[in-house]
């Protein structure tokens, strides 16, 4: 019973020490004044997306990064966004990744 408890306490102990380290993942609210100008193209939930311009809100984090990183180094060619994606830094792209996983793809309806 006692080495149970002791387990337990064990367990608690290495998750607040997982919960507390530094967090990899991006900071969303970061990512979003970041992301002032993508907005404008890729636009927040479903809304301003034209023809030829993907819906990225609610995109997989992982997705959004490898893109990013695929037009930064050449590997994605695009014009536009090897534009866009020059000057991004890794931290800007995981910030801007962080808001865009995080938005609900549906949080706009269509308006056509
Ligand atoms: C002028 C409009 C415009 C702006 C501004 C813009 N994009 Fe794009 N973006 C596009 C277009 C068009 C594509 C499709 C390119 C292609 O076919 O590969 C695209 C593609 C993408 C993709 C790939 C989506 C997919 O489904 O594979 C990501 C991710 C992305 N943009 C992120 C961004 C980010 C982050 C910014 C701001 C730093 C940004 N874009 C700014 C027009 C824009």
């Amino acid at each position: 019973m006692k080495k149970r408890i002791i387990k337990f306490q064990l367990l608690i102990a290495i998750l607040a020490v997982i919960s507390s380290a530094p967090s990899f993942a991006g900071d969303a609210a970061a990512g979003k004044e970041k992301a002032a100008l993508c907005l404008t193209c890729h636009g927040e939930g479903n809304t301003v997306v034209g023809v030829g311009t993907p819906i990225i809100s609610g995109q997989y984090r992982d997705y959004l990064i490898h893109a990013m990183k695929s037009y930064r180094s050449g590997a994605r060619k695009n014009v536009i966004m090897a534009g866009f994606s020059a000057n991004l830094t890794d931290k800007d792209i995981e910030d801007i990744a962080a808001f865009y996983s995080e938005m609900n793809s549906q949080l706009f309806t269509p308006t056509e």
